[in-house]
């Protein structure tokens, strides 16, 4: 297999490209004829990768921003708990929104960072996902722009991690649980 840890490719690097041109073009045709800029928001660490590619594909006047939420330990398993580390550097009132997120599982960190954004009086808000697992989904999310539909496997690479690792791998892989 390709890299040690990892069991199998689930999505390759042409699947991953194709998927990634697709929501530039529906995030474009969306937001047409806007007024001003979109604020692109991506959530850390996962999304970065993803983001990157993303915002290359979106063919509309726009500005970056981050913010660093954690849910996860060094784990597979959630602790329900999301922290903020690191917040906006810009206010987003009455901005149109994106956030990007590199997979929602049980929903629980965009649930919770949609109400978070919605508090400070944006415009709009709308989501964009690289993965969604609905399986596991326990909060509901509104995801206006969705990637790749997965089963119920943990993955890793194109930024998502396990314990920090793997977040440079090139494809998406189902990681090897001892
Ligand atoms: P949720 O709050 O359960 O929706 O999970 C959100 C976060 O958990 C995601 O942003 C990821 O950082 C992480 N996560 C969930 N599933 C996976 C996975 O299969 N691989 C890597 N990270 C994951
Ligand atoms: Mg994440």
């Amino acid at each position: 297999m390709p890299d040690t840890g990892i069991a199998r490719i689930l999505i390759t690097e042409d699947e991953i490209k194709t998927t990634v041109g697709r929501l530039g073009a529906e995030i474009t045709a969306c937001y047409k004829g806007m007024t001003e800029e979109l604020v692109v928001i991506g959530l850390l660490r996962g999304s970065f990768v993803f983001m990157a590619d993303l915002i290359r594909q979106i063919k509309l006047p726009l500005i970056v921003d981050f913010m660093a939420v954690s849910t996860y330990g060094d784990g597979t398993v959630s602790s329900g708990d999301v922290k903020v580390a690191m917040d906006l550097d810009q206010s987003i009132e009455g901005r149109d929104i994106l956030l990007v997120e590199d997979i929602v599982d049980t929903g629980n960190t965009f649930s919770k960072i949609i109400r978070m954004m919605n508090n400070r009086n944006p415009r709009s808000v709308r989501v964009c996902t690289f993965l969604d697992k609905p399986s596991r989904r326990t909060a509901h999310v509104d995801i206006d722009f969705c990637g790749i539909t997965i089963p119920n496997e943990f993955v890793c690479g194109y930024g998502l991690d396990y314990a920090q690792r793997y977040r440079n791998l090139p494809y998406v892989g189902v990681l090897q649980l001892k």
